[in-house]
């Protein structure tokens, strides 16, 4: 069985990643999208989202991370999975699923649910210039409206040329609302030849069984529920699907709390100081869903807008915090 973790632009980037994946039962990561649309992106483009390309396309824990790209061009597309693959990346995968206004309104992403033909041209145009050991993926949702063209989809990126499909068990009008409709990646995946992973809405050992029941498939990405529980995928490799008993999420806890202490500084060496806050709550606000630490640290700094503020919270709770008065330098290449 393998388990991947998911793309989540704006959430998962390199710094949660690094953070994440040592916990250990991921077979690879992928990143969130790179936009590809009418120009050549430049080498320093795939770095900044993928800075584990100058490490062997591995995070620090170790774990491959495939880089993805959305686009509708597929002469395009082919030009800038080219360039990409000079930089040696464990895989490459086609986003054929975010719904986003602004990507659609592009004829990127969940949109060209409606256009198989052209999911296909995408499909085989990128894989014709990639080198034959590195790893061609597609993640699709079921549909536009509805999941009517599934198979259709589906089958034009085996077509094309994909190795594995990853399907997120929603259409792009149901957004992100549950339920996920895993007995749909089943149907996708009897169609099919090629290896087929369930998505949506596993947060937990039961969802995990209950997903691979339904689907009938024995692979699944997490999401939004790895980033609330980094220790999903490891649990679930060690054969434990029961949430933890009290005790073992104390133990957790510590662990989690390195963690984000670790973040922390990956933060501060990112994004300016400004921006840190807003990341360091995003990330509590999903780990509260299983840590009661974790809200209590939320419930402290929610209505902090300062490093030093939630700084000295973060110690208080025990939480490592290195000096950042002397300002950290940023890594380079990185984006401030
Ligand atoms: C904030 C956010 C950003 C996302 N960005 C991407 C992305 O860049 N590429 C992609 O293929 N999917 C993206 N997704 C979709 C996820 O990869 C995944 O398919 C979805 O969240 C369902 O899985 P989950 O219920 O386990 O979270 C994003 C989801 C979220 C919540």
């Amino acid at each position: 069985m393998h388990l991947l973790l998911a793309p989540m632009e704006g959430l998962l980037d390199d710094v949660l990643r690094a953070v994440i994946t040592p916990c250990g039962g991921y077979d690879y990561a992928v990143t969130e999208f790179a936009r590809v649309s009418g120009t050549l992106l430049p080498e320093r483009f795939f770095r900044r989202i993928a800075p584990e390309l100058s490490s062997g396309s591995r995070t620090a824990g170790g774990t491959p991370v495939r880089v993805q790209l959305l686009g509708s061009d597929p002469a395009c597309m082919a030009d800038n999975a080219a360039q990409l693959a000079g930089l040696a990346p464990s895989g490459i995968d086609l986003n054929f699923g975010c719904p986003a206004p602004t990507v659609n309104r592009h004829r990127g992403g969940a949109v060209l649910l409606d256009e198989p033909e052209l999911m296909h041209a995408i499909t085989r145009a990128v894989r014709r210039v990639m080198p034959a050991e590195i790893p061609l993926t597609a993640k699709m949702r079921l549909g536009v409206r509805d999941a009517g063209r599934a198979v259709e989809c589906a089958r034009a990126l085996a077509d094309g040329g994909a190795a594995a499909l990853v399907v997120h068990a929603r259409t792009k009008d149901d957004g992100y609302r549950p339920p996920a409709h895993w007995p749909w990646v089943g149907r996708i995946a009897e169609a099919v030849r090629l290896p087929v992973v369930a998505n949506g809405e596993v947060w937990n050992g039961e969802d995990w069984r209950r997903c691979r029941a339904e689907s009938g498939v024995a692979d699944i990405m997490l999401g939004r529920g790895a980033v609330a529980d980094p220790f999903l995928a490891r649990r679930l490799r060690g054969g434990q699907l029961e949430a933890p008993e009290p005790a073992a999420r104390e133990s957790e806890w510590l662990e989690l709390r390195a963690m984000l202490g670790d973040f922390r500084e990956r933060v501060l060496r990112k994004v300016v100081p400004r921006h840190a806050p807003g990341r360091i709550k995003q990330w509590l606000n999903l780990l509260r869903r299983n840590f009661p630490q974790a809200e209590r640290l939320y419930q402290q700094i929610r209505g902090l807008s300062a490093m030093p503020e939630i700084d000295r919270v973060f110690a208080a709770a025990g939480i490592r915090v290195v000096p950042t008065s002397a300002g950290l330098a940023p890594v380079p290449g990185r984006a401030a």
